[in-house]
């Protein structure tokens, strides 16, 4: 349940991601969802990103990293072009929705935080 003190953008934008990541699973997910999955992550690190260099965060560096780290991630996939199957992409799926839960729930919640404290949310 949303608290009232949740950004709605960022918590919005992380459900959309959680989605994305279960549609990988599914069994007929064709690469598309991957570029789609591309495509959502960078519209809302770069807002996140957004926020930080204007609010002068001082935790950025280290959250811009490890958002870089998730882009390299999901560029090696697709630099993989090999026939990824149900059982490989359920691992991805698995690994990367495990990464974004530590994410939100951490680093991106000292960040939601700060927002909020700003009053610039
Ligand atoms: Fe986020
Ligand atoms: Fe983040």
């Amino acid at each position: 349940m949303r608290k009232t003190s949740d950004i709605i953008w960022q918590d919005a934008q992380h459900q959309v991601l959680f989605e994305i990541l279960d549609q990988i699973r599914q069994p007929g997910a064709g690469r598309h969802v991957l570029y789609q999955l591309r495509e959502y992550t960078e519209t809302h690190f770069s807002l996140e990103e957004c926020y930080m260099e204007k609010l002068r965060y001082p935790g950025r560096d280290a959250h811009i990293r490890a958002h870089d780290l998730f882009r390299q991630e999901i560029e090696q996939l697709l630099e993989n072009e090999a026939e990824q199957d149900t059982q490989f992409m359920d691992v991805i799926s698995t690994f990367l929705t495990e990464w974004l839960t530590r994410h939100v729930f951490g680093i991106d919640k000292q960040l939601e935080l700060f927002i909020l404290e700003s009053g610039a949310a």
